[in-house]
């Protein structure tokens, strides 16, 4: 079969694993399958825990399987037995002859997949497009080779970094646009993570809405870090979503609990204070930044110390995406471990 072709099969699984959800404990994937002449067949995609893998989805759209048909998978497909059978099992039984999927699977319990349909029989060919796939499943991927949830780290400034005026407002440093992109990020969540202090100063929702105010679906947990008692009528507590509040300035513990409990993604929403002590454990995996054209001056910066005393020791990060979005400018930055942080 041409590259063209199976480039093209795998380009069509990205999109059909990005139409399942980004919460949740699994990851999103999409499966193609292809003839003997490499046309598409059938197509799927995994719709959330419980529900049936991408693999068996694409599988159950076809009333037989022809023979010399490939599966082309996002995904190292499963081999592992939980809610659903695994993926690599289903593979076999219904009679597919090649297996192509992009990114290795790093999860405990799943991972073996190919070595399993190898050892049937089949075809299989890893890596096709693996920059890609692994850009998209990014979060899944980092939070199962890290064993903890993967952390954004998000802020609004102004363009010289401030995140609140100096009496402490800091509402609307950004406009609409930037405010949508926010909410549906959070929508993508397990947990919105703020420490005691912008509660108290901002008294926030935190929930995920829609820019015409009504509630995402999803809500991902709200989780209150620190040890100041909390009046119960802060909006935090309302009851649009479910919240927590962790009496503790261990990070590291609290990541382990968020990871028991099932969370893969947390994003962290400040403020200055909880952030720096993320960024300076080197516990950032992403940075979502949004910038206002606005100066406010004064001294109340988004980050604080994060250990650097000299430039020698800067924490680098490295730009994944740029733009503006309304007036203000957009930045998703990584972690760049390579720089030694
Ligand atoms: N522009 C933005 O994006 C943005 C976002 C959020 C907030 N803000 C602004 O930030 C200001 C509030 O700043 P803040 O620094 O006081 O808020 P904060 O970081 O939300 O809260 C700090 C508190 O978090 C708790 N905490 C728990 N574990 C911690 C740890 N490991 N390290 C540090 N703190 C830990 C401590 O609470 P206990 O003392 O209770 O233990 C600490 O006092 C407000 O003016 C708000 O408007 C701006």
């Amino acid at each position: 079969m041409s590259y063209d072709k199976i480039n093209n099969a795998m380009r069509r699984a990205l999109e059909l694993a990005l139409l399942g959800p980004a919460h949740g404990v699994n990851p999103q994937v999409g499966t193609v399958i292809l003839n003997a002449e490499g046309e598409i067949i059938a197509e799927g995609w995994h719709k959330g825990a419980g529900t049936p893998h991408a693999e068996v989805d694409a599988l159950s759209k076809l009333s037989e399987v022809p023979r010399g048909a490939t599966a082309v998978v996002t995904l190292e497909p499963c081999n592992h037995t939980g809610r659903t059978g695994p993926c690599a099992q289903a593979l076999i039984a219904a009679g597919i002859g090649t297996v192509i999927y992009a990114a290795d699977d790093p999860g405990d319990a799943s991972a073996g997949g190919a070595a399993t349909l190898r050892a049937a029989g089949i075809e299989v060919v890893s890596g096709v497009m693996r920059e890609q796939a692994e850009e998209q499943a990014r979060v899944w991927l980092t939070a199962n080779r890290r064993k903890r949830p993967f952390v954004t780290l998000k802020w609004a400034t102004s363009i010289d970094g401030r995140a609140a005026a100096e009496d402490r407002t800091s509402k609307w440093i950004s406009g609409p646009e930037s405010r949508a992109d926010a909410h549906r990020r959070r929508s993508e969540a397990d947990a919105i993570m703020v420490g005691t202090g912008t509660v108290i100063a901002d008294d926030p929702e935190l929930t995920a809405r829609k820019p015409d105010g009504s509630l995402y679906e999803h809500q991902p947990l709200r989780v209150v870090v620190g040890e100041r008692e909390l009046e119960p009528t802060y909006r935090v507590f309302n009851s649009d979503a479910q919240t927590i509040q962790l009496r503790t300035h261990s990070l590291h513990g609290i990541l382990e609990a968020l990871w028991q409990e099932g969370i893969k993604h947390v994003f962290v929403e400040g403020g200055p204070t909880l952030a720096s002590h993320f960024a300076r454990l080197g516990l950032v995996d992403e940075f979502i930044i949004y910038q206002a054209p606005m100066l406010l001056g004064g001294s109340r910066l988004a980050i604080g110390d994060v250990g650097v005393s000299n430039i020698a020791d800067a924490k680098h990060i490295e730009f994944a995406e740029t733009y503006m979005l309304g007036n203000d400018i957009f930045i998703r930055a990584r972690a760049n471990k390579k720089a030694g942080n």
